[in-house]
């Protein structure tokens, strides 16, 4: 009796095991903050002033894309502090596509984003048109 309890109340035999559970705690706990710091590392420049002329002034060379964007998405998009990502500010519009590329951005302009209304406010608006204006407004303002 005496001798097991000495077995068992030897380091050596406890050791590993807290050891083992410090690690994967450690290890779960890396991981959490790797993922925060992903989620947080949307960070681009601001626009310069030739993206805050640009996004003022361009339309879709295409009259009827010309027209939708005008009357949709210009308001928001073509204002430099108005939240949304500038026309022409292309290193925002690749951070916010991401890995999803055009289809994230279709789905969020159809379902809404924060202080964007649903399908950008243009609710007549086919897919084909959306995507062709989202890929307008992406473009580098310098290209
Ligand atoms: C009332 C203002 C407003 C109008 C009108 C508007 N947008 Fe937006 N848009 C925003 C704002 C604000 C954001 C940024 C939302 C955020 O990230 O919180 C945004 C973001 C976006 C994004 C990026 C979405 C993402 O996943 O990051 C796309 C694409 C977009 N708008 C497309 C359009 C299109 C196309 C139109 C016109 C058909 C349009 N928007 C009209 C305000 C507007």
């Amino acid at each position: 009796m005496h001798k097991q309890r000495a077995v068992e109340d030897k380091p050596g035999a406890k050791w590993p095991r807290l050891l083992t559970s410090a690690f994967v705690a450690f290890f779960l706990a890396a991981c959490d903050e790797q993922e925060v710091l992903e989620e947080g590392a949307y960070s681009v420049p601001d626009p310069t002033r030739a993206v805050i002329d640009y996004a003022e002034s361009a339309l879709p060379a295409d009259a009827n894309l010309a027209s939708i964007y005008e009357r949709s998405c210009f308001t928001c998009h073509s204002r430099a502090g108005s939240g949304a990502p500038l026309t022409g500010h292309a290193r925002d519009w690749e951070a916010r596509a991401g890995k999803g590329g055009l289809d994230k951005l279709l789905r969020s302009t159809k379902q809404g984003l924060n202080a964007m209304p649903a399908m950008g406010l243009c609710f007549d608006c086919s897919d084909s048109e959306l995507i062709a204006i989202i890929e307008f407004m992406a473009r580098d303002a310098a290209e």
